[in-house]
């Protein structure tokens, strides 16, 4: 028996950070995807295995830091009783999506394995179940997740993201349009610079809770703009909302000089998606512009991936 599971990665398209204090984000699935295949282990143990980090490990010996998530997920998952015996299994995680680049990937990757996981146990399941199980996994990765990047892994399409609550929008995607996804090539810790900006805000709660209340506002409008596909509007909100992400301290020099030079390249739009201070930036460009900004900005980028928001979540293939 051989179960796969893929899961798309995110960009969030506006909020993050305000969202972990509550405020709304937007966020969507995008065509990069993360897939984990378990099959019958021929030695009745429990193998996990990453082909991209080139690491491996048998349940109860030791465990690499890279796949505690999975662990904490098989751990989780016999604590709740969602399942009460385990059978012997070997998964393969296998991704394409780019590591602590604020994509999701790890969400992703939690996300495809649990739904694998599960559907080798023969549990009746559903996406709700999946991204909680991802969310505990998160957890592990960093300290207080929004809940945002397991949740779009799961569902997919664009979601609108508050509190744990969810709400699908419908998008029409003008085809004239196209996303890039700049990779910095500068890691970074989510969980770092998530404390970062708390404490910033704390420090200063008086003048900051103003620039929560505008990002709260920019997602109430944009919601608006991409129900109707108006996106001269939608990039202007990703604009301001870029002024906003600055403000919390989660800029790099690098970032503004993508930023930069993506608008004077002529995009429309371009900003930071995720936790910043490394990690990507998404630009959005007329198509009939698109070669120009490539050009401009491959000088300062370390990836350009050329990007489609998709509306499918997790997927499950029985092979
Ligand atoms: O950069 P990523 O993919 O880890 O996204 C983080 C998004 C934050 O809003 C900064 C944190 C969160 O948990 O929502």
């Amino acid at each position: 028996m051989k179960i796969c599971a893929s899961a798309p990665a995110k960009i969030i398209w506006f909020g993050e950070h305000f969202v972990v204090l509550g405020k709304p984000a937007i966020a969507s699935s995008i065509n990069l995807k993360a897939r984990v295949c378990i099959s019958n282990s021929i030695n009745d143990k429990i193998i996990i295995e990453s082909k991209d980090l080139g690491v491996k490990c048998i349940y109860g010996k030791d465990i690499p830091r890279e796949l505690i998530q999975f662990i904490h997920i098989v751990e989780y998952c016999l604590s709740e009783n969602i399942i009460t015996k385990l059978k012997p299994f070997h998964a393969i995680i296998e991704s394409s999506i780019p590591i602590a680049s604020g994509l999701g990937s790890s969400a992703s990757t939690a996300v495809a394995f649990t739904a694998a996981f599960l559907a080798y146990h023969d549990v009746s399941f559903n996406r709700e179940l999946i991204s909680r199980i991802a969310y505990e996994a998160e957890k592990i990765v960093h300290a207080k997740p929004s809940g945002i990047d397991n949740t779009i892994a799961s569902y997919g399409g664009f979601l609108v993201y508050q509190k744990g609550r969810i709400r699908r929008i419908r998008v029409r995607w003008p085809r004239k349009f196209q996303l890039l996804i700049v990779d910095t090539g500068m890691p970074r810790n989510t969980g770092k610079v998530v404390k970062m900006v708390l404490e910033r805000y704390q420090r200063n709660e008086d003048i900051m809770k103003y620039i929560y209340m505008a990002a709260e506002k920019i997602v109430r409008k944009a919601i608006k703009c991409l129900r109707s596909g108006n996106i001269e509007c939608i990039a202007e909100l990703m604009n301001i909302n870029h002024g906003l992400l600055v403000s919390l301290g989660i800029s790099t020099y690098e970032i503004e000089s993508l930023v930069h030079r993506s608008i004077m390249s002529g995009a429309l739009a371009a900003k930071i998606t995720g936790a910043g201070m490394g990690g990507s930036i998404i630009v959005l460009t007329d198509r009939i512009k698109l070669d120009h900004v490539i050009r401009a900005i491959s000088p300062l980028a370390y990836r350009i991936i050329p990007a489609s928001p998709t509306s499918q979540g997790v997927t499950i293939e029985r092979l």
